[in-house]
């Protein structure tokens, strides 16, 4: 049995792939600082699969912490989720993010490199397409300038990887570029869980939904799209797991190097969709208004998944009405998300 070592495997993201990586018949091993998740997640997790996994509460950036990891457990591959994600913070907090994203890979690629891993499956962004209205974003698309700090890392270090895989010969990766995951597992038991009021669009639209926010504004309903709204390709946070399982067999069949996969539905949904989706899944208007443009936002950005489902064989098999309703049953089972 290979064993998989999940950095950030209590975050969004990662908390699903440990599922899917457990019924795919993986030994997970959870490492997290838990600077954006809390440690309620394992309980959740053993609840789900019945499986208590292996944490260890350390920063990746931490060297020394995160040798014992390699030290006290054979790892086969990483999968490496652990990073801050939030644009706005990354703005203002520039320093923060350069540190503990580029040096969290950094430590992580050396270790492996001590530990002789050679498998590593690295969540990368739809953002390192830039501004580019040149759509859909294939795979080869020119990586272009990004608009904040948090996407400058993301950039950097695809770049990093690839040198290292340049330099070591036997270091088999994948890079995964995320479009929109949202949606949460169909139990109700995690789920996303931001800080504060959320930016993004879907858990914003959960708390207008529940009550516990007012409105949503729209983000300018005057551009150049069918309903005037953004065009965004949301992906099912379940279906994006599942994307990892694909990129760790595909690494286990293929030979050394940088391969680079694009994981998305390959569909545009509009604002205006995904509301009246979410109306539709918890049975009430979404109260809302229009506002302006925010500032940095493509019109349209989706995916092409030709490459994905021609080599890694990936495929969503989930829609827009499943992303909303999961992501209801999450919010009315844990309408102040998880406890410490
Ligand atoms: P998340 O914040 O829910 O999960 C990230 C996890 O990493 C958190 O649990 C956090 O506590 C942990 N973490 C952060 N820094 C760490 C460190 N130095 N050491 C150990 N743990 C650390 O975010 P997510 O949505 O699950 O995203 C996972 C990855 O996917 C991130 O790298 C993110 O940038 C990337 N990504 C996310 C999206 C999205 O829209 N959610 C889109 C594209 C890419
Ligand atoms: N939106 C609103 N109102 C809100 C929040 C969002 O109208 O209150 C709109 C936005 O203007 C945008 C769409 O909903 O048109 C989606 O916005 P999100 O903030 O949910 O997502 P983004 O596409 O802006 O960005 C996300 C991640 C980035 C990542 C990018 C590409 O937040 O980190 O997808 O993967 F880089």
């Amino acid at each position: 049995m290979q064993t998989v070592l999940v950095t950030g495997g209590t975050g969004f993201i990662g908390s699903h792939t440990v599922i899917s990586l457990h019924e795919s018949g993986y030994e997970v091993v959870i490492v997290d600082n838990l600077i954006n998740s809390k440690k309620e997640v394992l309980n959740r997790l053993e609840r789900i699969t019945g499986k208590r996994f292996k944490f260890y509460n350390i920063d990746c950036c931490d060297r020394d912490s995160l040798k014992t990891v390699f030290e006290q457990n054979k790892i086969d591959s990483v999968i490496h989720f652990a990073g801050l994600k939030a644009v706005g913070e990354s703005v203002q907090m520039p320093l923060e993010y350069y540190s503990n994203n580029i040096n969290s890979m950094i430590t992580v690629l050396s270790l492996m490199r001590e530990y002789n891993v050679n498998n590593l499956v690295f969540s990368s962004s739809a953002t390192v397409y830039g501004q580019s209205e040149d759509v859909p974003f294939t795979e080869e698309s020119p990586l272009g300038v990004c608009t904040n700090p948090y996407g400058w890392t993301k950039w950097m270090l695809e770049q990093i990887i690839k040198d290292c895989a340049n330099a070591i010969p036997s270091l088999k990766v994948v890079l995964l570029r995320y479009f929109n995951p949202v949606g949460a597992h169909e139990s109700g038991l995690i789920g996303e869980d931001p800080k504060g009021i959320p930016n993004n669009l879907f858990p914003y639209i959960s708390k207008v939904a529940a009550g516990t926010l007012e409105k949503l504004t729209i983000h300018g309903d005057d551009y150049d799209t069918p309903d005037g709204t953004c065009l965004r390709d949301y992906i099912h946070v379940c279906d994006l797991a599942q994307g990892h399982v694909k990129a760790l067999q595909y690494i286990d069949n293929n030979y050394a190097g940088v391969n680079i996969f694009n994981l998305g539905t390959g569909k545009g949904t509009s604002v205006k969709e995904a509301v009246a989706a979410f109306e539709k899944a918890c049975g009430h208007e979404i109260p809302h208004v229009i506002g302006p443009r925010r500032a940095g936002d493509l019109p349209v950005c989706y995916a092409s998944t030709a490459k994905a489902e021609q080599l890694l064989g990936f495929k969503a098999s989930r829609d827009i009405n499943d992303m909303c309703s999961s992501c209801w049953n999450w919010q009315v089972n844990n309408p102040d998300g998880l406890q410490d």
